[in-house]
């Protein structure tokens, strides 16, 4: 049986698509190391209690999503579905704290989580994500979501917008899931399934269920906001304050609970409305507990990871092809001959140039030297080859100048424009 098409949900991205992404790796790169971060790479498949302890037992993540296996060591583990777990993994095994107490990271890589695929979403996607652990001030939270504007403004995006939100902490959020369930409870037989049966483990994922009814019921739920505990609360006021400081713009979503179990404190999410169900193209938040939770030092954290394949589709008229600086048409086998040399001893220079390797007519290989949008064409049949002189055309102004064969005199007129 012949086999032609990949996996279900796993994408491959093609030549035409993959500069957008490089585009978006190589801003990411620059405006992260601004601010100090640091790559870190880490594996793509962890034990499985890794997630399972930090992501939660009763998120859809654990519970549904995740590609677990037995391997044949008859070892339990999982293709990460997110990045923070497998950092903090990594950050507690190298002791990293102890080359900087605030440690600043950020990786980038593919992610698996067996979800419905959609516009947006797949089951094998990409985040970027950034971490900071060592620091409780809300200046770092401030700062980690000026960065992560600045990384949208400097692609050119508009659109996502920032939505922040306070989950509490363990003092303050177990009277607030009380006060919520309480209001629940009482309106139960309005909420769906899903939402019935995570009354228990997780009551506050209510609050952003998709079901219409859920959404109404909920609309005049206690909000986490009037129940945070006084740190909490300072810690909130404080964060604000810092990014209307920096006039970051952002809006308050009070029911944004987020669907890892690790929050604390400040959340967040870049939304935007151009695409469809799959509105959030960033999120994070604070970690405070994690770390320890996990076995390590009691140390706070934050972080963020954005969908790269929703960036690359919010980037999705840019034009960001690359295109060669040279095109050679030749015409007859000592032509060609001439066009290789000259190419091969242009691309040693660092320029990209294209030939014909098929004995196309000279029609066809301008025909394909406009398709490939060439900067430059040079034309040498045998004519030139006696006179050692090409045609250069400009191909955007339409320009022609003779031009000697030689590649050192090509290079300076390829680099002039
Ligand atoms: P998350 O909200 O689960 O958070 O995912 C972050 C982003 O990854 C989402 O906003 C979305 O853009 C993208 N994403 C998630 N699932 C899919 C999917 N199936 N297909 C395409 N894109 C997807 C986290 O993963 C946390 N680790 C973020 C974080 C870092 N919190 C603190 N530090």
């Amino acid at each position: 049986m012949a086999i032609t098409t990949g996996i279900k949900g796993f994408n491959d991205i093609l030549p035409n698509q993959v500069e957008k992404w490089q585009l978006i790796e190589a801003t990411a790169r620059r405006v992260f190391g601004i601010y100090g971060f640091s790559e870190i790479r880490v594996p793509i498949m962890e034990k499985t209690e890794l997630f399972a302890r930090s992501i939660g037992d009763a998120t859809d993540i654990v519970e549904k999503e995740m590609y677990s296996f037995t391997d044949k060591g008859e070892n339990l583990v999982t293709l990460r579905p997110e990045g923070t777990a497998g950092v903090m993994r990594a950050f507690i095994e190298h002791k990293l704290q102890v080359l900087d107490p605030v440690t600043k990271l950020y990786y980038l890589g593919p992610m698996f989580r067996y979800e419905r695929p959609q516009k947006g979403r797949s089951r094998q996607f990409h985040q970027i994500g950034a971490e900071v652990v060592g620091v409780t001030n809300p200046r770092v939270d401030a700062q980690l979501l000026v960065m992560l504007c600045h990384f949208f403004t400097d692609l050119g995006l508009t659109e996502p917008t920032l939505q922040i939100n306070s989950l509490g902490c363990p003092d303050c959020r177990p009277a607030y899931r009380a006060s919520l369930k309480g209001f629940l409870l009482e309106r139960l037989e309005r909420l769906c399934d899903d939402c019935r049966r995570r009354m228990e483990t997780n009551p506050l994922r209510a609050l952003d269920c998709k079901v219409a009814g859920c959404g109404e019921t909920t609309a005049d739920a206690p909000s986490v906001l009037d129940h945070l505990c006084q740190g909490c609360d300072d810690h909130f006021v404080a964060v604000r304050r810092h990014l209307e400081a920096t006039a970051t713009p952002f809006t308050i979503n009070s029911r944004m609970v987020r669907g890892l179990d690790y929050y604390t404190r400040t959340t967040f999410e870049l939304v935007t409305g151009l695409l469809g169900a799959q509105s959030a193209v960033a999120a994070g938040g604070r970690y405070d507990g994690l770390i320890q939770e996990l076995g390590g030092p009691a140390l706070p954290g934050i972080g963020f990871a954005m969908g790269v394949e929703r960036v690359a589709l919010l980037l999705a008229d840019r034009e960001t092809g690359r295109s060669p600086d040279l095109f050679i048409a030749a015409h007859g086998e000592a032509a060609g001959d001439e066009a290789f040399r000259l190419m091969i001893q242009l691309q040693r220079q660092g320029f990209w140039v294209e030939i014909d390797y098929e004995g196309k007519s000279l029609k066809s290989q301008m025909r394909r030297a406009d398709k490939l949008k060439a900067r430059f064409t040079l034309i040498i049949g045998e004519e030139e080859l006696l006179t050692a002189s090409g045609m250069l055309k400009a191909m955007a102004t339409g320009v022609q100048v003779a031009s000697p064969l030689d590649p050192s005199l090509l290079a300076e007129a390829l680099s002039c424009s």
